[in-house]
């Protein structure tokens, strides 16, 4: 088969297309036949090892432990191993691989079962390939974290990128007054997503003008911490699932303390993708609640390009990568 494989840590260069053994499915391993992926932060941070962190958390000391990367996955089993129970042959599938080695990269791919739910009947692979990673994301920082509650206001800063486009619409499916903050261009992108109003970041400071939200959820961008918790109402939540270095170690080692300390909860989330959440997003998929926004589409060939746009931080959605057997 061919895979997308890296032997050390470094840039988009050091991605190869590589031909290699296709693997085989242990006892409780689904054999997935890849048809879409899309790219994540995740990739990069593995890619490069940062922070350095990720070579301690069962990355690789010195070099990659796990050679192919890709979260996000959407196909068809081929083989299942013997004590797959929920699964058998020619299901369409998707699911978010990061929890168990990554490996989406390649045509195809061995799964331990409960990393995969099937896929949302009315998308196709490339949609369904989109959503895992930065849905369950952005459902568990609302949700869980957040306690979003109908009629809340809530705002998601980032609301153009991978997370943010599906935290407005979940956001919107749970009975909440969203407004969306992003720049210029992804004006018109993120009120068609559902937001009841938006901010233009590069026109206005949202905690500076005056307003107060019941959640806010920060996908991208910074803010000192303060400042997030100056735009609260008084019982409001702030979470941190992304953005730059700063906003997230303000959230992880000042948070907790605010949150002792005050009426406001200041936290941050590192999601964990289970089978059920999985499932929860394939509801809101078939539902029509929540649609995927898909920016760029490659090739499997061209993934090293696929990560570069992605770091460049401006994506609109998700950038997805397409997997051709026929080529
Ligand atoms: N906690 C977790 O478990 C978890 C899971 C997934 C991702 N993450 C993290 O979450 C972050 C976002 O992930 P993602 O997939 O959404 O990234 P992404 O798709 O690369 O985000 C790109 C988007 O961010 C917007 N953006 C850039 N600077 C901004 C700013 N200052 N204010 C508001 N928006 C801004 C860009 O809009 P413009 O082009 O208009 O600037 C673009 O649409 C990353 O830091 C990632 O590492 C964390």
């Amino acid at each position: 088969m061919k895979a997308i494989v890296y032997e050390r840590y470094g840039s988009p260069d050091v991605l190869q297309l590589r031909g290699m053994e296709k693997p085989v499915p242990k006892d409780d391993e689904v054999l997935v036949k890849v048809h879409a992926s899309s790219v994540n932060a995740a990739d990069w941070h593995m890619l490069r090892a940062k922070p350095f962190l990720v070579r301690l958390m069962g990355g690789g000391l010195l070099k990659p432990k796990n050679k192919i990367l890709g979260a996000d996955v959407a196909g068809r089993v081929e083989a299942v191993g013997r004590n797959v129970k929920q699964f058998q042959p020619g299901d369409e599938i998707f699911g978010d691989l990061a929890g168990c080695g990554f490996g989406a990269f390649a045509e195809y791919a061995c799964v331990p079962e409960n990393a995969l739910a099937l896929k949302p009947a009315n998308m196709s692979f490339e949609e369904a390939a989109a959503a895992p990673l930065a849905a369950v994301t952005a459902l568990q920082g609302l949700r869980d974290k957040g306690q979003i509650q109908p009629r809340q206001k809530v705002l998601i800063n980032g609301a153009s990128g991978g997370v943010g486009t599906f935290a407005v619409q979940i956001a919107k499916s749970f009975g909440a007054e969203v407004t969306g903050v992003c720049s210029t261009r992804n004006l018109d992108m993120v009120r068609s997503i559902g937001a009841d109003q938006v901010i233009d970041y590069t026109q206005e400071d949202f905690t500076k003008n005056g307003l107060r939200y019941d959640l806010i959820l920060a996908a991208n961008g910074y803010h000192w911490i303060l400042d997030y918790k100056h735009a609260l109402n008084p019982k409001g939540t702030y979470v941190m699932t992304g953005g730059s270095m700063g906003q997230m170690y303000q959230a992880m080692l000042l948070g907790p303390w605010m949150s002792m300390t005050g009426s406001k909860k200041m936290g941050s989330l590192i999601a964990k993708s289970n089978q059920k959440d999985l499932v929860f997003v394939k509801e809101l998929l078939e539902s029509g609640k929540v649609k995927p926004v898909i920016d760029r589409r490659y090739p499997l060939s061209q993934v090293a390009d696929a990560v570069r746009y992605l770091e460049e931080g401006h994506a609109r959605g998700k950038v997805v990568i397409t997997v051709e057997h026929n080529a």
